[in-house]
């Protein structure tokens, strides 16, 4: 792979040891794949940053990086396996929230943004058409190369902090145009409603596409919400963590030549696959991508002057919450009992065995919570969620 001097000094050490790992392991990633030469990237997201994730193997490695890295490019992270100041109300326990924080603290000495969202694209840290970037968390990378139309691979933890501390990622995969290039034309003959029509067509596409881009003609008009659906769940169920929609997003290619038709039971079948026989829901969670302002607006409403009768996390960004306070929003979700999840998620939480079946409005928060937690899943609406968790 071609290095310019200032890179070559870079992997010589001379600008510090950190820097000299991150281009090794630049540099071996872009020799796996092929990759001509390193490109700048504009921003970074750091995923694998919960402690259930990192272990103390993980506290070793970042505490070594920290010695004398500091990020170049503005860099945020996923989230983390806890609410960083609602974790006691949450049920974490003391040891596990210390070496959260512990993590925490090592990424901030590098000068990353301790913004632990798997939306940075809501909070600020939103790519243009183009731009490359080198993000890690699956929706956030599918979300910006598909709706944003930038450029980024799914990054792996050590391979996004090393383009955090360098500015540089290999030139590969999604960062080139041969690879953006839909090979297969999806044609949609079913009038998707909402939410979980989306995050039930990425389980259909996922699973039938097994990572080659889409082309998908018939959808008239999809809301951000339904796009961050469709996006976090088209790349969990085995797609590609690229699509684009005619006459939604960015990027404009002609139709491949290959097709395939989705039809409306294709979606029925998928969500009822997603539903188990279950007796009693103890967790409602919704926010699988972290919430939108709007989704925030719409829970209050549904619980203004209510009161839930389980738990309800709503999982969202720091950013986010805040704005809801000053709006208001949060005081009547808060006043009906539901509980706010800022900064992190039930998956990347300690969860195990602390619940049976859930339910939520996420198709990627369905296969996660069956196959990391082995919860029982419940797939419904937003407004169906929030229903539930009121019910008596
Ligand atoms: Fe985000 Fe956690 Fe879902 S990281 S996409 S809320 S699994």
């Amino acid at each position: 792979m071609f290095l310019t001097k200032e890179e070559k000094r870079m992997l010589e050490g001379k600008y510090g040891n950190a820097v000299k790992k991150s281009m090794e392991i630049l540099v071996a990633l872009g020799n796996i794949f092929g990759a001509k030469r390193l490109i700048p990237v504009k921003s970074v997201q750091i995923s694998g940053v919960s402690y259930d994730n990192l272990g103390d193997a993980g506290i070793e490695f970042l505490s070594e990086m920290a010695k004398d890295g500091k990020v170049v490019v503005p860099t945020t992270l996923n989230p983390a396996g806890m609410d960083l100041e609602n974790w006691k109300k949450l049920g974490i326990s003391k040891e596990f929230a210390k070496k959260q924080k512990i993590i925490l603290d090592i990424f901030a000495k590098m000068g990353v943004n301790i913004t632990c969202t798997c939306t940075p694209y809501l909070v600020g840290n939103k790519p243009g058409v183009g731009d490359h970037i080198a993000w890690g968390e699956s929706s956030a990378v599918t979300y910006s190369n598909s709706v944003l139309g930038a450029r980024t691979n799914k990054e792996g933890g050590p391979s996004s902090l090393a383009s955090a501390l360098t500015g540089r990622t290999p030139e590969y995969g999604y960062h080139l145009d041969k690879n953006r290039k839909p090979v297969v034309l999806v044609k949609i003959e079913a009038d998707l409603k909402n939410e979980i029509d989306f995050g039930a067509l990425g389980k259909v596409l996922g699973e039938k596409l097994k990572g080659k881009v889409p082309l998908i003609k018939g959808i008239k008009k999809a809301s951000t919400e339904e796009l961050k659906s469709l996006s976090a769940s088209i790349v969990t169920y085995g797609g590609a963590p690229l699509f684009h929609i005619k006459g939604i997003t960015p990027e404009k290619f002609r139709d491949p030549k290959k097709e395939i038709i989705i039809k409306r039971k294709d979606i029925d079948e998928a969500i009822k696959d997603m539903n188990d026989k279950i007796e009693e829901v103890d967790l409602v969670f919704v926010g699988c991508p972290h919430c939108t302002l709007n989704e925030i607006k719409k829970i209050s409403e549904l619980l203004k002057d209510k009161k839930v009768n389980k738990e309800l996390w709503i999982c969202v960004s720091r950013k986010i919450k805040k704005i809801s306070d000053k709006k208001g929003y949060s005081k009547t979700i808060e006043s009906a009992g539901a509980k706010f999840a800022c900064d992190t998620c039930p998956i990347v939480a300690p969860l195990k065995g602390r619940f049976k079946a859930i339910a939520t409005n996420s198709a990627k928060g369905v296969f996660y919570n069956r196959n990391k937690n082995n919860f029982k899943t419940f797939f419904a609406t937003l407004e169906d969620c929030i229903e539930l968790a009121v019910r008596k």
